[in-house]
């Protein structure tokens, strides 16, 4: 018999269906088809760009830190909305890599558990039934969920190549315009890789004045950036006024599982997301924030992590390019963003990216991330498992001889 607790899930979640859907979703696709080609070829290894974290632990002055500071019994309580060492590191960090200045570390700034905390909370400090959030598509989507959620309303802005993956803004319809209260952007952006210039966020801000919009820049990976430097929307006169930018430790520090990031920028909005934040949860571990302020002191770490990932995606690009794949170096990002072929040479043709995806997965041991939204691509990532510059130069080696095996059409 079934429960009768069945009955009573909310709809956001599938009411009554909730669990009944047996649609697959990306991920578990991905998951299954991997499982399924391990077991056809016992003797291949698979090789997975699919991964969106870093491939190594945490550094060691980072990781010390929190050896010393777990073991202090000051560090044990709650630490709700966080401390003033962590506030204070990131409001340094934020003048030294991004050159933005005259940040008050007591009112904007906060920390959170982690950037996908952060978006998933933003929105009930804004979303009322009927609201609408302007989101970037392909993307990361918590914020939209949530704002689903509350009974509020996502306009897709799609991120096309021949915008530079930049969304137009002049094209939104008044009525969804009327109803907007926030942009979120994403800039060095999953998945396309793209970064935002100034005259961009020049236009966001213009754009936001004009029609009454917050601005949420989502900087999960504003360090990781190639052939320029680390850019910040708050350097630019004006942005406090108009939103918050929202940082993370994971990537640029090699801490995905530490949970830490912090909000900045404009003094309401951090002090709105402040009251909602503590009705969530009761802050990071002191110790957590204290190895955060280490991390931030040491932004050199990034310097190094930053190398290798432009090695491998340079390495990455060139190999795709000699199989006549149309690709460019990302301006940011680990992520390399791949528009899919037609088809190979008397053999497959492939509608979606997915099919693609399955087929690098199923027929090459090759693992990526498909996307659809827009423009078919698949995603690979430089976040791959390799130890050390000769085994990621072999890994490189073997993706170039089973990719061409086949002749593919563009
Ligand atoms: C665009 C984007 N934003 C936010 C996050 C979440 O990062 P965090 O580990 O800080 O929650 C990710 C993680 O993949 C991401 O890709």
């Amino acid at each position: 018999m079934e429960s009768f607790i069945q009955n009573l899930f909310a709809e956001r979640i599938g009411g009554k269906n909730y669990g009944k859907d047996n649609k697959i979703y990306k991920f578990e696709k991905i998951k299954r088809a991997k499982r399924e080609a391990m077991e056809k070829n016992p003797g291949i290894s698979l090789i997975d760009f699919g991964v969106g974290e870093p491939d190594e632990k945490a550094f060691d002055v980072v990781i010390a830190a929190l050896k010393k500071e777990a073991d202090d019994p000051a560090n044990r309580g709650y630490s709700d909305n966080g401390i003033v060492e962590f506030k204070a590191a990131a409001v340094d960090y934020m003048k030294k890599v991004y050159g933005v200045t005259g940040l008050n570390p007591e009112t904007e700034v906060i920390h959170a558990i982690g950037s996908k905390s952060a978006l998933a909370m933003m929105p009930s400090a804004f979303i009322n039934p009927g609201d609408v959030a302007l989101m970037t598509v392909p993307g990361y989507p918590v914020f939209g969920t949530h704002t689903s959620w509350y009974g509020g309303e996502v306009y897709n802005l799609p991120l096309k190549k021949e915008n530079g993956f930049l969304p137009d803004l002049t094209g939104i319809p008044g009525d969804i315009l009327k109803r907007a209260k926030v942009l979120v952007l994403n800039y060095p952006n999953n998945p396309t890789g793209a970064v935002a210039d100034e005259s961009f966020y020049r236009e966001v801000i213009e754009f936001a004045r004009r029609n009454s919009i917050v601005v949420v820049v989502d900087a999960a990976y504003a360090a990781l950036v190639y052939g320029g430097k680390p850019f910040s929307f708050l350097s630019i006169p004006g942005a406090k006024d108009v939103g918050v930018e929202i940082h993370s430790l994971s990537k640029a520090f090699n801490m995905t599982g530490w949970r830490m990031a912090f909000v900045v920028g404009n003094e309401l909005v951090v002090r709105a997301f402040a009251d909602v934040k503590d009705n969530y949860d009761s802050g990071q571990f002191k110790a957590v924030q204290k190895a955060g302020a280490a991390a931030l002191q040491n932004p050199d770490i990034t310097d190094k992590i930053n190398v290798k990932y432009e090695r491998r995606l340079k390495k990455l690009v060139a190999l795709l390019q000699r199989l006549g794949f149309e690709v460019e170096m990302p301006g940011g990002t680990f992520y390399l963003y791949v528009k899919i072929p037609r088809g190979v040479k008397g053999g497959r043709r492939f509608e979606t990216a997915e099919e693609f995806s399955q087929f690098l997965i199923k027929e090459m041991l090759i693992s990526t991330v498909p996307w659809d939204d827009v423009e078919p691509n698949v995603r690979f990532s430089a976040t791959f498992e390799a130890s050390g510059i000769d085994d990621e130069e072999r890994i490189m080696k073997e993706v170039e001889t089973r990719l061409a095996e086949y002749t593919f059409e563009f």
